[in-house]
């Protein structure tokens, strides 16, 4: 493809870069757009998967078709057949209504199934069938039909792993696979980081009419030594977060440093925290379990953090307001506590509809969608000390990543380096559902 093309690509859908891997996978899906091959794209955490299919979809014969993107991670298990495939009204508890499904809806279009690792293994049968005859049936029908889809799937997962594990069919893996697109990381794109710095800055400059922020040299050379292990998200929300907070314009590496951008930034924490040890292509020798482990012992770590901040915040309020009895809960009678028969350190109890500050940290309420509502203030429960289990570590973590991302589960999931069904999963055993 001629460099041309490949640059109007880039404008078109604001893909910032002269990286030549990365112009190589935009090369491959223009030429791959017009067949009806089915793609599959990897990359790690952020590296910009979403948008090479719709650029495959806009220049093939189905343009004028739909074009759906489905998170597969994210739809809940038990549904997950019927929002792909349909089913038939009365087909189970809650199916009110027939509904057509994806391949319905999208036949002679394009869906883009992103997270396409995170597939239950019965709804990866289905898949391989629609792949392979373009026939499909409802949840609760026999009635076979046909659909004309185009798949372009995404992973960040080690395929080849999954299948080692069977939690992936082979078969599907290669129906998939036909074209297999890989997006390099940032920390491979060079110069590349500091165009998209720039661009970052400029963007949300224009938004709040601020001064854009500029790097210094060492900084600029900084960024380019930095492993960027959620890559270019975790870049623009960099750049985000300095031209906001930060006072300066100039950007030294202090500054960057500051924000945790550091040049021996392969620690265990980033590693783990940001998924920059995940699989990728096989690439990895980190296990599973090593990475598990890891993780128990960073939240360990972060939990026992949390434990003695709390222990110094309650010291001083004891201090500024002594108790009247040993024990200060504000609990009205009528209000249930949040799941009573788990107790954490320090656990604030509070009325079920209303949400909460502790120490400053707010908490959505069970019924509240994340959302800004009022918030109440209440006080904490002292509890006897006793070390959190990874349970209970994991539960506090999730809590907290919720609140910080504004009940963004994607993004919570992201950040916990989760899969979203994990955390559908987690939030209903946890009892956070809302
Ligand atoms: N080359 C690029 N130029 C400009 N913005 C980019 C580029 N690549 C990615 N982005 C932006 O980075 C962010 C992350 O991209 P995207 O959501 O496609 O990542 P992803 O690979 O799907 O990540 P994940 O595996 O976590 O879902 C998006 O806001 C996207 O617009
Ligand atoms: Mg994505």
């Amino acid at each position: 493809m001629d460099d041309k093309t490949i640059q109007q690509v880039k404008q078109r859908y604001g893909i910032v870069g002269n990286y030549e891997g990365l112009n190589r996978c935009i090369d491959i899906a223009i030429q791959v757009a017009p067949t009806d091959l089915s793609v599959l794209i990897y990359g790690e955490n952020g590296v910009g998967k979403e948008v090479l299919p719709r650029v495959i979809h806009d220049n093939s014969t189905r343009k004028h078709n739909k074009y759906f993107a489905i998170n597969c991670g994210s739809l809940p298990e038990g549904t997950i057949d019927s929002e792909l495939f349909g089913h038939k009204k009365g087909s189970f508890t809650g199916a009110l209504d027939d509904r057509e499904g994806y391949f319905g809806v999208a036949n002679k279009g394009t869906l883009f199934l992103d997270e396409v690792g995170e597939l239950p293994l019965a709804t990866q049968a289905r898949l391989l069938r629609v792949l392979e005859t373009g026939e499909y049936i409802r949840v609760g029908e026999s009635e076979v039909r046909k659909t004309d889809v185009r798949i372009v799937a995404a992973t960040n997962v080690n395929m080849q792993k999954a299948i080692r594990e069977g939690r992936f069919r082979e078969d599907l893996y290669y129906r998939l696979n036909t074209i297999p697109i890989s997006i390099p990381p940032l920390r491979e794109r060079g110069r590349d980081i500091e165009l998209l710095f720039r661009k970052f800055a400029y963007d949300i400059s224009e938004k709040y009419h601020i001064e854009p922020v500029r790097l210094t040299e060492d900084a600029r050379v900084l960024l380019l030594k930095y492993k960027w292990p959620g890559n270019i998200r975790q870049l623009r929300n960099l750049v985000d977060q300095i031209s906001i907070i930060s006072k300066e314009r100039e950007i030294t590496p202090e500054i960057l440093k500051s924000y945790e951008v550091t040049d021996d930034s392969m620690g265990e924490t980033g590693l783990v925290l940001h998924g920059q040890n995940r699989e990728v292509h096989g690439q990895s020798q980190h296990s599973y379990e090593q990475e598990r482990d890891m993780l128990f012992q960073l939240l360990s770590s972060i939990g026992k953090e949390v434990k003695d901040l709390k222990e110094l915040v309650h010291n001083n309020m004891e201090h500024l307001h002594p108790a009247p009895q040993e024990n200060y809960r504000i609990v009205e009678e009528d209000m249930p506590e949040i799941d009573a028969s788990v107790q954490y350190a320090h656990q604030p109890v509070i009325r079920q509809s209303q949400p909460y500050v502790v120490n400053g940290q707010r908490y959505p309420s069970q019924n509240e969608n994340y959302a800004n509502h009022n918030i109440q203030e209440v006080d904490i429960e002292p509890i006897d000390e006793a070390p959190m289990s990874n349970r209970e570590l994991m539960r506090k973590n999730i809590i907290e990543t919720l609140k910080r991302n504004n009940g963004n589960r994607k993004k919570t999931a992201s950040e916990l380096d989760i899969s979203e069904r994990t955390l559908y999963r987690k939030i209903k055993e946890y009892g956070l559902e809302i």
